[in-house]
């Protein structure tokens, strides 16, 4: 598979984007053509408007992407696609502009997984070494995964009910802050204390996350200060609520650590730009481990991004994919 020159495209929840990258070392472009604004009024990615949306920009930032990239495209030698996860209307408009490129100048067309986009986020700035251990923290996902070679996935655990970035987002909507909640909360966690109790979540499962029990509690909390009419410090509730997420998330990668000898332990999807995780996770890791090597995604690459697809386009071990290849929404690694 000629991979020198990918472009792929990116189109599962409210980002448009295209990427170029060359000999997977140099990102020629990575054009996001971000929705959030118009979401935003409604709380929360609307998927109806989400499609639309994405035909209107797809052309756009194909156009914009090569003109960055100083390209023709009898240049590129592979087009990737997001297949899934995602929503299915939105995943629709990157396969079809995909397959128009494919079909009209003949290029192979290869359909990635976007968890393995947000795992090889991280190869932008480090080598992967295997045995590795990568916890994914998305909108939609919580897992961890044991990569045992390159492009092996292992799922060891994940969520059983909410993923961390949905109840990131749920919770801030309650305290009225407006979508997306995760980067809010964390900016007023960190101006607040942690003095609210919440529960931590008790699942026989070793490896497996819960949420809905700690988004229940903060709710309820929420809801009897109000009609207690006690006063309150947003601030606080978003600390304490954030204290227990990255305890909970932390204490499950160190659990499987206890488990597994890794050479890495990876943080990717859209809550690893989550400052407070980013930093226990480092902390923790090595204070007990000298020899595990923390990897944490560069900003720019944590939310959805056509970059860190056309990395695993490259990694990836798949065949090309044919032109009847269709959209998975649930699709799993
Ligand atoms: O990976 P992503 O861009 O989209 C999905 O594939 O789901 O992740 C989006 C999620 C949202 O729920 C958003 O609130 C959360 O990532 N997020 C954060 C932060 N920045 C984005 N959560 C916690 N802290 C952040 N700083
Ligand atoms: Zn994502």
């Amino acid at each position: 598979m000629d991979k020198r020159v990918i472009l792929a495209i990116e189109t599962s929840c409210d980002e448009t984007s295209v990427a170029i990258l060359k000999d997977g070392k140099e990102l020629l472009s990575n054009v996001v053509s971000t929705q959030i604004e118009t979401h935003k009024q409604f709380g929360g990615v609307m998927p109806e408007i989400a499609s639309r949306l994405h035909v209107e920009n797809i052309t756009m930032c194909i156009d914009k992407a090569m003109k960055e990239a100083g390209l023709t495209y009898q240049d590129l030698t592979l087009i990737a696609v997001t297949k899934g996860p995602g929503l299915i209307g939105a995943l629709h408009v990157g396969l079809q502009a995909a397959k128009a490129l494919s079909i009209a100048y003949n290029i192979p067309l290869l359909g990635v997984n976007h968890m393995a986009g947000h795992i090889y986020a991280s190869r932008y700035v480090s080598d992967f070494k295997f045995p590795l251990l990568a916890l994914v923290v998305s909108g939609g996902h919580t897992q961890l995964y044991l990569m045992k070679g390159e492009y092996e996935f292992e799922c060891l655990g994940e969520t059983r009910d909410d993923a961390v970035g949905e109840v990131y987002d749920k919770v801030s909507r309650v305290l009225g802050l407006g979508y997306p909640g995760g980067p809010i909360i964390d900016r007023l966690a960190s101006e607040g204390e942690n003095k609210y109790e919440l529960p931590y979540p008790k699942i026989g499962d070793k490896y497996a996350f819960s949420f809905s029990g700690l988004k229940t509690a903060v709710l309820n909390l929420v809801n009897s200060l109000e009609m207690k009419g006690e006063e309150y410090k947003k601030e606080d509730i978003a600390c304490s609520f954030q204290k227990k997420v990255v305890d909970i998330l932390v204490d499950k990668v160190m659990l499987v650590l206890k488990e597994y000898s890794v050479k890495q332990v990876l943080l990717a999807g859209g809550v690893s730009a989550n400052k407070e995780l980013r930093r226990v996770i480092v902390e923790r890791v090595t204070a007990e481990y000298k020899d595990i090597e923390v990897i944490i995604p560069p900003m720019w690459c944590c939310t959805d991004n056509a970059a860190m697809l056309a990395m695993a386009a490259y990694y990836s071990n798949e065949e090309f994919s044919d032109l009847m290849m269709g959209v998975n929404p649930s699709l799993c690694l």
